[in-house]
């Protein structure tokens, strides 16, 4: 089990210092944490950073919204997201901000590097700028109706309503979401990386393994359609870092963000003595990884090794994407109570239960994830409580009571203590993929195997017989050395449960490579409960306080659905009667390469199947919908859209945003029936 040590650092992407951290973020923690506390167990000298993102319009607006300043936002928020990592025991061994002086000066260095050697241009490019509030408006702060198929209330870079991607000043009717004023064109001088100037060299990087497969194939499609240049400045008012050399213009706050992975690893080293540039240095033989979400990679898979490789630094050993999480098979919502902060599921639920679950759900692909709550319940009521815990509370109240708390001075199963030290290595290499379902499947075989050990022997009934005293104290014994090794294997997972059991087994911080030996003659502690069984109503609790209710609609329609979206105007039967709407069956709903609002169903009529595309996909997976009945407008013209022809439209409620709710027909209705 011997093996070298390395010298890894670790990151996780940078939440936003503008909003809370929710369980959608906390995959990617609890992913990065699991396989950082590994590294750990395994002896490895491993470092795990992180950092608030803390510069861009939303912050600067959020905070000018609440009359506070930018660098008050942003150190309320970061002490509140410190709190929620540290209760789920996201173990950081450093959380910084890229709104400090270790990241202005790298920022500025890479950047100067990146000037010096001609990677960086200058031209004039044309905005829209908000007259009133004297701003330029990035795309998601202008809102107007969709100049292909008029829906109100669309961001100025692409409808939801119908998919469409077009440029703000094509928005008809455009309004500034800050001010409310009628945007303005105006020309500013703009900064540009000239991210082709790497694509030799990116080319072979990601090409070279430090990609998931599924990824580095994307970046096949990216390099086809040619590497832009990159916008990396913005104009004041901005709160970021100034540009050197400049009056009025700053970085784009994605130019400094993954440059505070750095910032965050230089305060540590203020603080630690750790050498910089042993890390970050072009020839590091220390290795680095980066986990982000599947959304960000352009950024941490062209422009970062970009911007590392042309400031002389050292590029990435890997960068691990994940995918999306998703509640009961549909995109958090805040309206059915799944859009749940971290604070929120604290306040109900052991933050155990979480990171149990997601890793007996995470692989080591960009695959979505589910959370299903029924599932969650019965997993870790089964697995944790009802096998694991289960092993211990059924061992120690015979040692305790009867032995003094005393093991045995043998293992008498030697062969199936060995069978449990053997799997270490699968187990150990599971882990290390970032294959963790796969590990705790193995994990929780070797509980059951556990159990069925404890049951064939039975010490309940041979503590009641007279001379088998020492068999009850053999047995128990050997129930607490397997507990011990499969606690050890779930150490990166359930750190707090892990520590309780320490103590209780009066043992020093678990090692990978502890577990060789068995405990003999060796005094264990009391033994406390180490994890009470989740909770329906607990879980009802926490959707109940996550619900974001729309304001009382009975009493007025000042506020609520209506308000925001009056009843149109009266028709006759006969405009009504020229819709044909028909019962579908969603046989079939995937995504659409390059569309991010947009699923493409196949819908059986009954007779007839139907392409269409649908916005819905921000509040739904493709699989949650197949082989759902919805109702669908079936003599709609069909529309060409950039991704194919749409022969129709799948009926839809939501007040706007992500927030949708497919319209599905009572229990008996038909793919094919009319509906009247
Ligand atoms: O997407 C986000 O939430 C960004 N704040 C992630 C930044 S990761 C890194 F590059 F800083
Ligand atoms: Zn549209």
């Amino acid at each position: 089990m011997s093996q070298e040590s390395r010298t890894i650092l670790v990151t996780s992407a940078l939440p936003y210092a503008n909003g809370p951290i929710h369980i959608g973020h906390l995959v990617e923690y609890i992913q990065t944490d699991i396989w950082v506390r590994f590294q750990k167990l395994r002896g490895h000298d491993c470092i795990y950073v992180c950092a608030d993102d803390a510069h861009g319009t939303p912050i600067m607006l959020r905070a000018n919204q609440e009359g506070i300043s930018p660098e008050q936002l942003i150190e309320a928020v970061g002490l509140e997201h410190r709190a929620d990592f540290a209760e789920f025991n996201i173990g950081f061994d450093n959380y910084h901000s890229t709104h400090s002086e270790e990241n202005r000066e790298l920022a500025e260095q890479v950047y100067r590097a990146h000037f010096k050697a001609g990677h960086i241009t200058t031209r004039t490019i044309t905005q829209a700028f908000d007259p009133e509030k004297q701003m330029f408006l990035p795309d998601r702060f202008i809102r107007g109706e969709c100049p292909r198929c008029g829906a109100p209330d669309q961001y100025g870079d692409n409808c939801e309503a119908c998919g469409a991607t077009y440029s703000p000043t094509e928005l008809k009717n455009a309004v500034s979401a800050v001010s409310g004023a009628t945007p303005v064109e105006k020309e500013s001088l703009h900064y540009f990386f000239k991210l082709a100037d790497f694509e030799p060299e990116l080319r072979t990087w990601t090409a070279a393994g430090h990609l998931q497969t599924e990824v580095s194939n994307k970046l096949s499609e990216w390099f086809a359609d040619g590497l832009r240049e990159w916008d990396i400045s913005r104009d004041t008012p901005y709160f970021g870092f100034r540009i050197p050399d400049t009056e009025d213009k700053y970085f784009y706050v994605w130019l400094d963000a993954p440059i505070g992975y750095m910032a965050s690893f230089k305060n540590l080293c203020g603080k630690t003595g750790r050498d910089f540039d042993t890390y970050w240095g072009k020839d590091s033989a220390t290795e680095l990884y980066h986990f982000i979400g599947k959304d960000i990679i352009y950024f941490h898979a062209l422009f970062w090794p970009a911007m590392l490789s042309g400031a002389g630094l050292r590029t990435p050993t890997a960068v691990f994407a994940h995918g999306f999480l998703t509640v009961d098979g549909q995109k958090m919502s805040k309206s059915r109570g799944t859009f749940i902060k971290a604070r929120t599921y604290l306040d109900h639920l052991n933050p155990e239960y979480l990171r149990y679950y997601f890793a007996a759900k995470l692989g080591s692909g960009v695959d979505d994830l589910d959370l299903n709550l029924d599932d969650f319940i019965a997993r870790v009521n089964s697995d944790l409580v009802g096998k694991v815990v289960n092993i211990a509370s059924r061992c120690a109240g015979f040692i305790n009571k009867r032995f003094g708390g005393q093991l045995a001075d043998n293992c008498t199963e030697t062969a199936l203590y060995n069978e449990f030290i053997d799997a270490g290595d699968a187990i150990a290499e599971l882990f290390e993929q970032r294959e963790f379902s796969q590990a705790v499947r193995r994990i929780m075989a070797l509980a059951d195997r556990a159990n069925q050990y404890i049951d064939a022997n039975k010490p309940w009934v041979l503590a009641k017989q007279e001379g088998q005293e020492q068999t009850v104290q053999d047995v128990c014994s050997v129930g607490l050395n397997l507990f011990r090794v499969l606690m050890t294997y779930l150490q990166p997972i359930l750190p707090a449960m892990t520590a309780q059991v320490e103590t209780f087994l009066n043992i020093p911080t678990m090692r990978w490579d502890a577990i060789e030996t068995p405990l003999t003659g060796h005094t264990i502690n009391a033994f406390t409960p180490l994890m009470t069984r989740v909770e329906q109503e607990k879980i009802d609790a926490m959707l109940e306080d996550s619900k974001e209710h729309l304001a009382n609609a009975a009493e007025t329609i000042t506020s609520g659905p209506l308000a925001d979206d009056p009843i149109a105007e009266t028709i006759n039967f006969d405009d009504f009667a020229k819709l044909d709407l028909r019962i579908a069956r969603i046989a079939k709903a995937a995504s659409v390469e390059g569309a991010d609002k947009l699923l493409q169903l196949t819908l059986d009529l009954g007779g007839e199947t139907r392409n269409v595309f649908a916005g819905i996909k921000s509040a739904y997976s493709p699989e949650s919908l197949e082989g759902q009945l919805t109702v669908m407008v079936a003599n709609l013209a069909p529309r060409k859209m950039r991704f194919g022809v749409s022969e129709g439209m799948v009926l839809a409620a939501g007040p706007g945003g992500d927030e949708l709710f497919i319209l599905h027909p009572d229990a008996g209705a038909q793919p094919g029936m009319r509906v009247k």
